[in-house]
């Protein structure tokens, strides 16, 4: 399976920090905000990643990601000229994922949860149809939302609905199988001109393959689209961190952990980062003195 990250739109909600950088390399706490989707793209065993942006800030990131051996993964890049959608991705990375399965993860979404690699463990590993993730929020009205009928089957795939019918928001985090570009290849823009990605989900809805996983209240999800939420992210990050000492959404902790790179260039890592403290909690991980 292949993995897409995508980190384009203007940021205008963020504006003016976005005015002259992209919003995906804004900092949650201590880290790029596009760390934490990568990390969880290669959490799911993902190594195979192509980072879409718009043409200003695609140099940032490729200077910030590199070929992505930093991590022991594989990066390549193109460009969204325009933002048309999020289900775009899978037109722009159609020749690139030549009939691949592919996740798509958003640049600004961060999921965490105890079970997470299990859960999306079981999402890349699923052969046919597509892998959603639910979360229950104050305000659906913001997001994609699903609703599920008295049995608990998803029956409805809504895009920012004025009158929300559930308060079960889709997050930024999809599994596909091979079929995604010739979908995506059918679906007409929306009144707002945009490819959206819940049309995409809704057709797999309707062939009966659209399976929605609802995260647990122990999970969180959060977006970091605007000032608030990016102060929220932030804050959740330092706090678990400082909390435990443990890292949320480092890719270098990742890669160690899921055997992609190895002991030696993690230590490498972590002198590079100096005097950080990331530095030193990847320093005690290399050296193994941290479980
Ligand atoms: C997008 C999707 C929406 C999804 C959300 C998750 O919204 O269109 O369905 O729930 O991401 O972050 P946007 O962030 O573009 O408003």
């Amino acid at each position: 399976m292949k993995g897409i990250l995508l980190a384009g739109g203007s940021g205008s909600r963020l504006h003016p920090m976005t005015l002259a950088a992209s919003k995906q390399l804004l900092p949650v706490y201590d880290k790029p905000m596009v760390y934490y989707p990568l990390s969880t793209l290669m959490l799911a065993g993902i190594r195979d990643i192509m980072l879409i942006s718009t043409p200003e800030d695609l140099p940032q990131f490729k200077r910030l990601l590199g070929d992505g051996s930093r991590f022991g993964v594989k990066f390549d890049y193109a460009v969204q000229p325009t933002p048309d959608g999020i289900a775009q991705a899978f037109l722009i990375g159609s020749d690139w994922l030549d009939g691949e399965a592919c996740a798509l993860a958003l640049g600004d979404n961060l999921i965490h949860a105890d079970n997470l690699s299990t859960l999306l463990r079981n999402a890349a590993s699923r052969p046919a149809g597509a892998t959603v993730f639910a979360y229950q929020v104050r305000d659906p009205e913001r997001y994609g939302v699903v609703a599920f009928d008295a049995d608990g089957k998803a029956v409805e795939v809504v895009e920012k609905p004025a009158a929300p019918t559930s308060n079960w928001a889709i997050t930024g985090l999809y599994f596909y199988d091979q079929q995604v570009s010739d979908i995506a290849r059918s679906i007409k823009p929306s009144p707002r001109g945009e490819l959206e990605i819940t049309d995409l989900n809704r057709v797999y809805l309707e062939m009966g393959t659209l399976n929605v996983e609802k995260l647990s209240r122990g999970c969180a999800w959060l977006d970091a689209g605007t000032p608030d939420s990016l102060l929220q992210a932030a804050t959740f990050v330092q706090t678990i961190q400082s909390r435990t000492g443990m890292l949320v959404g480092c890719p270098e902790e990742v890669a160690f952990r899921m055997g992609f790179i190895d002991a030696d260039l993690l230590r490498r890592h972590a002198t590079q980062l100096g005097k950080t403290e990331l530095g030193r909690v990847l320093m005690e991980l290399a050296e193994g003195e941290q479980s």
